[in-house]
């Protein structure tokens, strides 16, 4: 009866969805706290496969309830061809189902051209944005001149702000970027059907969630991007626009502190990256291509959202401990173990060397995550992907690996309950 909440410990990519999706079978309610279509969550069930964007991944069970919090940024074309792509796969997505807070903000098409407009600005210097319009969101939103879902149950009064944002928009676009502008009544025409879609979604979530919780109702929260992509305190400015962290989840649904339960922090075996930005433990070559596959395979580490080659290193166990202090993390949940399989020997970063001194603690600054990661080195595991993945009690997986995962949790310092072996939603093994 309480407020669990699932959080990214890396650069995002985890896994989340697929085990927002496992632990969804306890929760009544599902809710992101934060982002937008800037993620891409994947959950497998059987034979199909979902990759959601802006839906929580835990409204695949038929009896949760989704919500999106104050806290995400919502293009709603984007969020009404994902109800409608959802339904098409056998999930019923209606307005009792699906819950807006009427406090999340909206993106327009002025936010996805001043992303490309930014991005292309930044030469060099670019951040490799997803281009969904996240950062000018949330830009507008700490202006305090966004629009707010809220706004769509007024049809004249939300084309009106609508109109006067693009128009606004397109100032900056001529005369900063010097790029065209936008359609003004066209754009403001297509919201108002927006709007007319979704006004029936719209409601005060803080409430609903808050009344769920009083009355002993479990609620999930679903965090997109991970730990070392938040504003505050990610690889700044390598980062996204909001707070993934844990934290997150509180301002962004609009819940109280005393609410939280347990803080599950989902960590990939290894470690990938989307986008520019530090990456210590980073690997190229051979190694890469193993960790990263070729594409073959529905799990390959290429981006869902972006479709982009995700960048790929060893578990970095500086910045695990790191994530799991800022999070509060209370267990862990390691994903894609199966990867690493057939791999001869597998590399931990410990500390990371500078001026001939070892640092074990997050170095301030970007330019001090360049430091030399110091690497403890352990074997892998001839069996197979396959055995991996078919292998369902702890018993059951090699020596090896059990002493990879030992290791983690030693080094993270906080217990491992779950490994996820595969996509699949009996991939698991449970850690008594
Ligand atoms: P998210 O953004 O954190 O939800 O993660 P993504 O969905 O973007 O990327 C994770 C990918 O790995 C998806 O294709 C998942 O289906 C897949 N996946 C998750 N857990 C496992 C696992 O344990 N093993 C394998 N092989 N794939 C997994
Ligand atoms: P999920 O929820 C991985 C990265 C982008 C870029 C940076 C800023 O699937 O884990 P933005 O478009 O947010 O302004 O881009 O953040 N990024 C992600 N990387 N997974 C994600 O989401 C991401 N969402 C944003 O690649 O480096
Ligand atoms: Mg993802």
């Amino acid at each position: 009866m309480a407020l669990n909440i699932i959080v990214g410990t890396q650069w995002g990519d985890e896994g989340k969805g697929r085990v927002v999706d496992l632990l969804a079978a306890e929760a009544d309610y599902v809710a992101r706290y934060n982002g937008g279509d800037n993620a891409g969550h994947t959950v497998t069930v059987g034979d199909q496969t979902f990759k959601l964007h802006l839906i929580p991944s835990g409204v695949i069970h038929p009896h949760t309830i989704g919500i999106i919090g104050n806290g995400l940024v919502v293009n709603p074309k984007v969020l009404l061809e994902e109800i409608e792509i959802t339904r098409a796969s056998g999930v019923e997505i209606t307005p009792e189902r699906l819950r807006i807070s009427h406090a999340a903000h909206v993106i327009t098409p002025a936010y996805l051209a001043l992303d490309k407009a930014r991005e292309q600005s930044r030469g060099d210097e670019k951040i490799g944005t997803t281009l969904r319009g996240i950062g000018p969101a949330y830009n507008h939103k700490a202006a305090r001149s966004g629009l707010r879902m809220e706004t769509m149950l007024s049809l004249e009064d939300f084309a009106e702000a609508v109109a006067a944002q693009i128009e606004g928009v397109n100032e900056v676009l001529i005369n900063l970027y010097e790029t065209e502008p936008l359609d003004t009544l066209e754009i403001a025409k297509e919201y108002v059907g927006y709007a007319q879609e979704l006004a029936p979604y719209i409601e005060n979530v803080s409430s609903l969630l808050t009344e769920a919780l009083r009355s002993g109702e479990n609620v999930l929260a679903e965090g997109a991007q991970g730990t070392l992509l938040d504003i505050d305190h990610g690889t700044y400015p390598y980062v996204t626009s909001s707070n993934p962290t844990a934290a997150g989840a509180l301002v962004g649904l609009g819940l109280g502190v005393g609410h939280v339960g347990r803080v599950i922090g989902v960590t990939k075996a290894f470690q990938t990256r989307v986008g520019e930005g530090p990456f210590p433990t980073e690997v190229f070559g051979e190694t890469a291509q193993q960790l990263r596959g070729t594409g073959d395979k529905p799990w390959d580490e290429f981006g869902t959202t972006t479709g982009r080659p995700r960048r790929v290193g060893w578990l970095d166990a500086v910045l695990l401990r790191y994530a799991v202090q800022i999070n509060g993390i209370t267990e862990l949940t390691i994903t894609k173990l199966d990867v690493l399989s057939g791999l001869d020997t597998l590399y931990i970063c410990t500390g990371y060397q500078a001026d001939g001194e070892t640092h074990h603690d997050l170095p301030l600054g970007p330019t001090d995550l360049d430091y030399e990661p110091e690497y403890e080195e352990l074997p892998g595991w001839e069996a197979d992907e396959a055995d991996i993945m078919g292998t369902r009690k702890w018993g059951g997986l090699p020596q090896a690996a059990q002493a990879y995962i030992q290791r983690i949790e030693e080094l993270a310092g906080t217990p491992i309950r779950l490994i996820s072996v595969g996509p699949e939603r009996e991939q698991v093994i449970e850690i008594e």
